[in-house]
């Protein structure tokens, strides 16, 4: 097994420390364009591995060559918010700078998975399906994962229970226009209906929507980067071990909740073809409304994608 984790950042390292930390494949590669910066990351990260009893091997590199033959491509590179910018203000210049590191590193690994991260995700998840021409089951976006954690953590600290028996489940895009669903959420099988007033549940629904900026908002110079990179391993875990964990993530949409031509966040089973399958779960109006309304903001982003050559 070898990992290619594109962006040497915040996200990218942790991401690139994680797989190597379990041992997720016996060769961990750092991909950046700064100069040094994925070679001293990496034979850090590479000199930690006897402490912490890993035989994974860490190597960075400035050049896609070293990625050659990877069985995963996570993409974390781009630019991160600063407080006041949303997602979407980071269109065109992560599209430029995703689509050049999807189309290299596909030259190089042309059977792999890819896992995107770069935001505006689920754009960003559509923009290296086309670049690379993948099968829709091997480019999968991220951001669902990381929303659901946030989610199931402010639950736990609101029941002072553990963090493992919050199961939860959300639709749509990385963004304002997110769907979760608290009729789906439960606590030890409990629904979480039964377990919070209507009031304390939208509150919390909304301090996960806006999970991400909360982040920004302490950091000031950038975005969250723990959660998400774990959340990008966690996927890499149910696919490398054909697990088939369910999870929220950006897939390719082709009919499924009655949305075409887009990558959002739906309910997907990962094993070892990647998404193995699209869980379509019943919703209310007012759900299928919110989804509708998050697939019409990022399909105004992808075209927007298009306008501008990409
Ligand atoms: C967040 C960014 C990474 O949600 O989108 O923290």
């Amino acid at each position: 097994m070898k990992i290619t984790v594109i962006g040497a950042g915040n996200v990218g390292a942790t991401a690139a420390q994680h797989l190597a930390y379990y041992e997720m494949a016996e060769e961990v590669v750092l991909v950046d364009i700064a100069e040094g910066i994925p070679q001293g990351k990496g034979l850090d990260m590479y000199e930690a591995m006897p402490v912490l009893g890993s035989d994974t091997r860490v190597t960075g590199s400035n050049s896609y060559e070293a990625t050659a033959g990877s069985d995963f491509v996570i993409i974390t590179a781009g630019l991160a918010r600063k407080p006041g910018m949303s997602r979407d203000d980071l269109l065109a210049a992560n599209a430029k700078i995703v689509s050049s590191c999807a189309e290299q590193a596909y030259a190089h690994s042309p059977n792999a998975f890819f896992i995107i991260v770069s935001n505006p995700l689920d754009v960003m998840t559509y923009l290296a399906l086309k670049k690379t021409g993948l099968p829709k089951n091997k480019v999968i976006g991220m951001a669902g994962v990381l929303d659901t954690a946030r989610y199931r953590t402010f639950i736990s600290m609101e029941l002072d229970c553990s963090v493992e028996d919050v199961q939860a489940i959300l639709l749509g895009g990385h963004g304002d226009s997110m769907v979760p669903l608290p009729s789906y959420t439960t606590v030890a099988g409990i629904p979480l209906t039964q377990l919070l007033s209507e009031e304390r549940i939208n509150a919390i629904v909304d301090r996960a929507k806006n999970g991400g900026i909360e982040i920004v908002n302490h950091l000031k110079t950038g975005s969250a980067y723990y959660a998400p990179s774990a959340s990008a391993v966690q996927m890499v875990e149910s696919i490398a071990k054909n697990k088939k964990r369910i999870f929220p993530c950006a897939v390719l949409c082709e009919g499924e909740y009655g949305l075409n031509d887009v990558c959002i966040g739906v309910p997907v089973k990962l094993g070892k073809n990647g998404v193995e399958q699209i869980l379509e779960i019943s919703l209310t109006d007012n759900e299928k409304e919110l989804l509708q309304k998050s697939a019409d903001d990022v399909k105004s982003n992808i075209a927007k994608l298009a306008e501008m050559g990409f």
